[in-house]
């Protein structure tokens, strides 16, 4: 027997804040992508940290370290503001084009390929956030466009620093 404290399930919460229903499923819905590359991205910055070889293995052992603890704590506050937003924060789809993370197979990948990979996946997860930004600030959430600049500023730093570890 399940005590009723137990059974509160999920509902449709509609928190009635000047965000019209409509956009703030369309606000969640893009968060929700962008919270799923985020996830992988921290996975990936993680592997990479551990398995990168060569005689650059400090400086990219150092940096995806730094990567890895922002991203993972990022993932925390976008899934409470889509939470915050009424919706289900869920990580979908792992793979696919438009996803960050498509495989984590680093066995063949050298120092340099793996910088390269971080910096394109940084990239599409830039690009995403510029439309999910411009997107919350048309319905006037200010919250989420505030939190999109933020990371938006976190991930073009991340593609500079990778960027210049690899450029001869
Ligand atoms: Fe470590």
């Amino acid at each position: 027997m399940t005590h009723a404290v137990l059974k509160a399930k999920l509902g449709n919460e509609k928190p009635d804040t000047g965000i019209d229903n409509a956009a703030r499923k369309e606000i969640a819905e893009h968060l929700s992508g962008i919270l799923t590359d985020t996830y992988f991205l921290t996975i990936k910055s993680h592997v990479y940290h551990w398995n990168v070889v060569g005689p650059m293995f400090h400086s990219i052992h150092v940096l995806t370290e730094e990567h890895y603890g922002d991203l993972f704590q990022a993932a925390d506050v976008i899934a409470e503001r889509i939470r915050a937003l009424g919706f289900h924060a869920p990580v979908v789809d792992a793979a696919g084009p438009d996803n960050a993370v498509v495989s984590l197979n680093t066995a063949a990948k050298s120092a340099h390929d793996m910088v390269s990979d971080l910096i394109k996946d940084h990239e599409a997860a830039i690009r995403k956030m510029r439309d999910a930004a411009e997107i919350a600030e048309k319905h006037e959430d200010f919250v989420s466009h505030d939190m999109l600049v933020a990371r938006l500023s976190f991930h073009e730093k991340a593609v500079w620093m990778l960027r210049s570890l690899i450029t001869e």
